[in-house]
């Protein structure tokens, strides 16, 4: 928990960018915004080059006059460092801050999110900027959070940023020789005797795309680096800040599944995890779910901060559709449901010029508060107004876990085979919505948080088992614990090296199976998977397509067999009863409706029962505090439903009335039902 739980209300609010505008307009801005229910805003994002006009002149008069009205309105603001784009002079002066892209190109000033993190020039003169901006405003008491530069993202391959790379490399490695050994360099003649011969993985060497490298080993460790180098800066930033205010919070506002930043590494840096979601209009509900609780899963199910969403439409998605009315509500809703505890949109108010003029905003060009956007999120913000902290600090119980790795991520994308179709997300988000479509909560969690906690355990393509991870899943299954994996896992180490001996490695033991061989075919060309054993599901036969792992047990149960190929016959399904658990293989990619019926027979097993019944299109999820449950129950579809809800007589605590038995959800509708858990 930390100290925006103790609230009195919910941040509802965003991003405001008073320096695009003229300063007689800031009075009428905020009084807008203060009709609009908003409580909180985050200032200061983009604002280097205003701040800074040279090296050595600083400008925050405008700043504290923003300020000064924003608190005359008893609104609450986050401090923006500004460091996401630096000023044109800078980049003119001293071009080592520019970046070089990933085909070689040196950058020149432009865009935004466009520094070297390796560059010492960058960091000193963030490092200043920071310093004084804590300076100025550690003592301002409606100074709420600071959100460190914005969005960190990207890759640089300068050569500020490979001599960086060897100096991490030789810290990782020590010696030459451990390091042509983790690569394996043996391989196409990359023997390396010198550490001044390394270079930057990018077009110009080892790769041919973005995710094509000839060298996963070195590709992955300049990931590593690549990530690692970004929270250096941020760190660097987030030091300065605590120096002055040794307990606010700080944060920087991340972007949910971003491949390219290791953010359960991150978020060990991070005071609250506060991230920016920006779903289209056909990006499926339970993707946006995951995301969010894949959010809350980055500090081990602490509340987190939904810090932008667009209150109707983007400007960059290639159709900006707007948000139909009451959606806006209802996604918010759906945030605060999987653990926000904040309410923020991008933006304020929308911007005149530039990329981002047709980006939705609380107050539109037209300047009045006659807009439906203006007045949903006016009535949203009387909502959670009324709720004051209720939900504060609430958290998300669940005993299913879906384990979640970066480095797994980057190293079965880099990996040249067994097919370009195999995407990590894709199959997580296949098991998440498996468990999403029947009201069960899961957590994400990383490879080292303790198991303990949860009844089942699922690992999708779990390619890099890193080290002592198999020990750990070991002791789970061995007390009880029941672990799921799928095709193509235990293959590698962390230096992406193939562990010998038979696949899946150092699973083989615990999954009581042998990978001989893994087939991949185009995505459209299916097997079928034909059960063996009866374990209640509603069909013989289900179809599955994409990697096929040709498996023998070495003791495992089958539970399910290829129906087709010459593969027909060799399990594709198994289940292996270890010590007081038990760890399932699924050797292929099943479909949809396989999954769910198998994840539901197996939680029903540890007797983990859905929330409430299913609903088709009703999301559904729970938080709890001080012995209350908050059931939330969310309708996506655009029509009215009616939701059984069993024996309970709740509250709902929208609209204040009581229920009981079932509840009528408009389109779109959301309740909130808060009962007591004791
Ligand atoms: C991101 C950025 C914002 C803004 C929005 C637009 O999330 O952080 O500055 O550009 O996108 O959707
Ligand atoms: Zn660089």
């Amino acid at each position: 928990m930390n100290t925006l739980s103790r609230l009195p209300n919910m941040l509802y609010g965003g991003d405001y960018y008073p320096e695009q505008w003229d300063k007689n307009d800031w009075e009428k801005d905020i009084e807008l915004l203060k009709k609009a229910n908003i409580n909180f805003v985050r200032l200061n994002i983009f604002s280097w080059a205003l701040n800074q006009k040279d090296e050595i002149t600083y400008n925050f008069e405008w700043l504290d006059e923003v300020i000064e009205l924003l608190d005359r309105h008893g609104i609450w603001f986050g401090l923006g460092t500004g460091t996401a784009a630096h000023p044109a002079w800078m980049a003119k002066k001293y071009p080592d801050i520019l970046r070089v892209e990933f085909d070689g190109k040196k950058r020149k000033f432009g865009g935004r999110h466009n520094s070297c993190p390796n560059s010492p020039t960058y960091r000193r003169f963030a490092k200043q900027l920071v310093r004084k901006l804590a300076q100025r405003y550690k003592n301002h008491p409606s100074l709420i959070l600071w959100n460190i530069s914005n969005e960190f993202g990207g890759a640089c391959y300068c050569e500020n940023c490979e001599k960086a790379f060897r100096v991490w490399l030789r810290r990782k490695y020590k010696t030459l020789d451990h390091l042509n050994r983790a690569w394996n360099t043996m391989f196409w003649g990359h023997l390396f005797y010198d550490w001044d011969e390394i270079v930057a993985p990018n077009l110009l060497s080892e790769h041919f795309g973005e995710n094509q490298t000839m060298f996963q080993g070195i590709s992955l460790d300049y990931a590593r680096f690549n990530s690692d180098s970004m929270l250096e800066c941020y760190l660097l930033e987030y030091e300065e800040i605590k120096k002055e205010m040794p307990e606010t919070i700080v944060t920087t506002n991340i972007m949910g599944a971003y491949k390219p930043l290791d953010y359960f590494k991150w978020a060990k840096h991070m005071d609250v995890i506060g991230w920016d979601n920006y779903p289209s209009i056909d990006t499926p509900v339970s993707y946006t779910a995951m995301m969010h609780d894949l959010m809350r899963g980055l500090k081990d199910g602490q509340p987190f901060l939904l810090m932008e969403q667009t209150p109707s439409q983007q400007n960059w998605q290639p159709y900006n559709s707007l948000k139909r009315p009451g959606v806006m509500r209802l996604w918010s809703y759906q945030a605060v449901a999987r653990g926000s505890d904040s309410v923020l949109f991008f933006q304020m108010k929308r911007s005149r010029g530039a990329c981002e003029k047709f980006h939705g905003a609380v107050i539109d060009h037209v300047g009045h508060d006659r807009t439906r956007v203006f007045k949903e999120v006016m009535e949203l913000g009387t909502e959670l107004k009324q709720m004051g902290n209720t939900l504060l600090g609430a958290t998300v119980p669940s005993k299913v876990a879906i384990v979640f790795d970066w480095e797994n991520w980057w190293a079965v994308e880099y990996s040249s085979g067994p097919s370009i179709a195999l995407k990590y997300i894709d199959e997580v988000h296949k098991y998440y919505r498996a468990l999403f479509k029947q009201n069960i909560q899961a957590d994400f969690i990383h490879t080292e948080t303790d198991l303990k906690q949860y009844e089942v355990v699922i690992a999708p393509v779990l390619y890099m088992l890193k080290k002592g991870y198999a020990q750990k899943i070991e002791e789970f299954v061995r007390n009880g614990g029941v672990f799921i994996t799928t095709f193509l896992s235990g293959i590698v180490d962390e230096n992406d090296l193939v562990v010998l001996g038979g696949y899946p490695g150092e699973l083989r033991p615990i999954l009581g199976i042998w990978s001989e061989e893994i087939d991949a075919l185009p995505p459209e060309r299916k097997n079928t998977i034909e059960m063996k054993k009866e374990i209640g599901l509603s069909q013989k036969t289900y179809s599955c397509n994409l990697l096929f792992d040709l498996i023998h047990s070495e003791g495992a149960e089958v539970i399910a067999e290829y129906g087709e190929d010459f593969y027909k016959g060799m399990p594709a399904v198994t289940r292996n009863k270890f010590y007081h658990g038990e760890a399932w293989y699924i050797a292929t990619s099943p479909e949809d409706q396989f999954l769910e019926e198998l994840l539901m027979f197996i939680c029903a097993e540890k007797g983990i029962q859905p929330l409430i019944e299913k609903v088709e299109g009703v999301e559904v999820s729970k938080r709890v505090k001080n012995g209350y449950a908050y059931l939330f129950l969310l309708n996506h579809n655009a029509h009215e439903v009616v939701v059984p809800i069993g024996k309970m007589e709740a509250r709902d605590i929208i609209t204040g009335r009581t229920v009981a038995e079932q509840i009528n959800l408009p389109r779109y509708g959301v309740a909130i039902l808060e009962y007591s858990e004791t």
